[in-house]
Parts: structure tokens; sequence; C-alpha cells
């Protein structure tokens, strides 16, 4: 099966599974989620090759995970196997963000969305994965994210703004949402998420240039 939703073959390379499958989990979310009830029910979006939920799965969390890349979820599903059996094929699924319409409303405790919603190509593609993101969070639950800002400086140029505000076009032609901390605030705030500590980030050195990684933690708010 070769089907890709994410409209990006580039996450189908080999390489490109192994080097996101081969990092370490996410430090924020180990953190935040190690004094966390196993019982607790938890989306990874957009989970690559897996390292969160890899974790998430050995700690023994109620755990979902969802990917466009077909590589990437064949990927996590064989590395799941051995702690959830057969169950990593509804566990473990092809889908979009914007789209989460296997799952019902007030699901989980905590949606981790790393890396995956800068990936939007307008903000209406942002929006909706909110919308879906906030549907399937119960209230009280916790979102985890993180994107890139428009101060990085990825393909080792300058970013170029396209007629949509806060959508860039990168290198490869494809768009990006990239947002400041405060912006991010506001457009997850818009969906009834607060944060739960200050939103902050973190540059760190590309092959071509660098990555300002913006991170947030929200609460779902009535
Ligand atoms: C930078 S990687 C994410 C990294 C991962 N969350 C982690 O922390 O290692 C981006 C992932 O998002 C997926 N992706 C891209 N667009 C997507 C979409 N619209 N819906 C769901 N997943 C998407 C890609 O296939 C890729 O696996």
């Amino acid at each position: 099966m070769s089907l890709n939703l994410a409209h990006n073959t580039a996450w189908e390379h080999p390489q490109t599974v192994r080097l996101f499958a081969n990092k370490p989990p996410d430090e924020r979310m180990v953190a935040y989620l190690s004094g966390a009830s196993p019982a607790s029910r938890v989306l990874d979006l957009g989970c690559a090759g897996g390292r969160n939920a890899y974790w998430l799965a050995r700690q023994g969390f109620d755990l979902y995970a969802l990917d466009a890349s077909w590589a990437m979820v064949e990927h996590t599903r064989n590395r799941l196997r051995p702690y959830l059996g057969q169950a990593v094929l509804q566990r473990v699924l092809l889908g979009r963000m914007d789209d989460l319409g296997v799952f019902r409303c007030c699901t989980f405790d905590t949606v981790l969305a790393f890396g995956v919603l800068h990936f939007a190509q307008s903000r209406a593609e942002f929006d909706r994965a909110l919308k879906e993101i906030t549907r399937v969070t119960k209230l009280g639950g916790r979102l985890l994210l993180s994107l890139h800002s428009p101060r990085s400086n990825l393909d080792g140029a300058v970013l170029r703004l396209t007629e949509e505000p806060s959508v860039y076009l990168r290198a490869s032609g494809r768009k990006q949402v990239m947002l400041e901390p405060a912006q991010l605030d506001q457009w997850v705030g818009e969906w009834g998420f607060e944060p739960l500590a200050p939103t902050d980030e973190i540059t760190t050195p590309t092959e071509r240039g660098w990555r300002t990684t913006v991170r947030g933690q929200y609460v779902l708010t009535p």
C-alpha cells in the first residue's frame, strides 16, 4: 500500500522515516506525562516514526497515533506491535490532522501535536485541525504542541511570505504556517485552549540554517 495523505512524498523516504524514528522522545512530553495515570488516553498527531508513541506504549498509556504518511504509520505499527499486538492496526492510523472523524468527541486526556500543525497549507486548514483537536479533547484535557516560528531560517534563505498572513513558502515550493508564541496562544485560544505555562521557543541549527521552534502547553477550558 502506498497511500500518502500528506501530499508530500518526502515523508515516505526510508531515510526520513529512520531520521525521525531514531530521535529520543520529546523531553517535555516525558516530563509532563511521567506523573500521569497510565489510564490517560493520549493522541499523538503526526506521530512520524513513533519516537513518542513508542515511549507512550511502553509506559502503558491508552495510546492512539495518527500520521498522513503510510511509511511512517507502517514503521510505527511495527515498532509498537510487541507492546500492543494486533491492536496496533486500530491504534496507529493513517489520516490527516484536519479530519479526526475516526475519534468521538471528548476522547483524549492529552493531544500531542509536535511539528505537524505548521504543515497546514493555509489558515483554514490550520483551523480545521484545531477544530478537530478541540472536538476530540476532553474538557480540562491538555494540548502539547510545537511548531516553527517565522524567525526560522530552515532552507538557508529568508522565508517568503505568501499572500496569506503567517503562511510562508519553503524552498521546496510547499507552504507552511509559522507563528510567533503570542500568535500561537491567540490562535489556539480562539478554540478554548489556555496556556498552562508560558509558551517558549528554542533555536537549533539545521543542515542549511536554523530552526526556531515555538512550544506551547494548553488546557481546554469551557
Ligand atoms: C516533523 S514530523 C513530526 C515529528 C513527530 N511528531 C515527532 O515529534 O517526532 C511531521 C510528521 O507529520 C506528518 N504530517 C504532515 N502533514 C500531515 C497532516 N496533514 N496530517 C497528519 N500528519 C501529517 C508527516 O507525515 C510527518 O510524519
